[in-house]
């Protein structure tokens, strides 16, 4: 399989972002512990171009971490595109991973995370426009849907891949199962 970046395994095993789990000691300890491939928790791209400096704390690593993602989410192609930028020119991760899975209130009221899923021209919108300010690989973590309704994993991934998503993963659950219930 080929990935857009080194992965050091013909079938790698990669660490799930986790907000609030997922920094830079632990995902060292995972590294050596096997994961072959480690991804930040997600950042907002908001909070990016705007400058805060505690998200830039947040984002650090170490070398030995790498290869590394960045996760950025958003729900405004301009603002995830200049975030994208930044993020490329101040952390130089392996690769920017977009958040399109994240369940929380907060973040999908604001359209944000799995919000996204249902508007899959303003996904698509997002991903062409990250693709234009990064010379970055850029990957996408989605969820089946947004609802049993809307569910079609299938053609969400195809339009990522039309837009130029280079690697997808996929949450298989709904937004509305949050994270319980069967996977499918
Ligand atoms: C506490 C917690 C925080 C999470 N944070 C993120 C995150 O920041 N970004 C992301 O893409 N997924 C996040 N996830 C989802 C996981 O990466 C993973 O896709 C999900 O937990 C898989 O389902 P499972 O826990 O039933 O195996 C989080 C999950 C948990 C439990």
């Amino acid at each position: 399989m080929d990935f857009p970046y080194r992965t050091g395994s013909e079938c790698p095993l990669f660490l799930a972002p986790m907000a609030g789990v997922s920094e830079s000691p632990f995902r060292l300890l995972c590294r050596r512990f096997g994961a072959d491939v480690v991804v930040s928790e997600f950042i907002s791209a908001v909070g990016v171009a705007r400058g805060l400096e505690h998200l830039f704390q947040d984002m650090r690593f170490e070398e030995a971490e790498r290869p590394i993602g960045i996760q950025l989410y958003g729900a405004d192609a301009t603002v995830m595109a200049r975030a994208a930028e930044m993020v490329t020119a101040v952390m130089r991760p392996d690769f920017l991973d977009i958040n399109f899975g994240c369940p929380v209130k907060k973040v999908v009221k604001n359209n944000g995370g799995s919000g996204c899923l249902k508007d899959l021209d303003l996904v698509e919108r997002i991903i062409r426009a990250v693709r234009s300010a990064t010379s970055l690989p850029v990957t996408v973590k989605i969820r089946s849907g947004w609802d049993d309704a809307q569910r079609d994993p299938v053609t969400i991934a195809l339009r990522c891949r039309d837009a130029g998503a280079q690697a997808l993963t996929l949450h298989a659950r709904t937004r509305t199962q949050m994270f319980s219930g069967t996977a499918n």
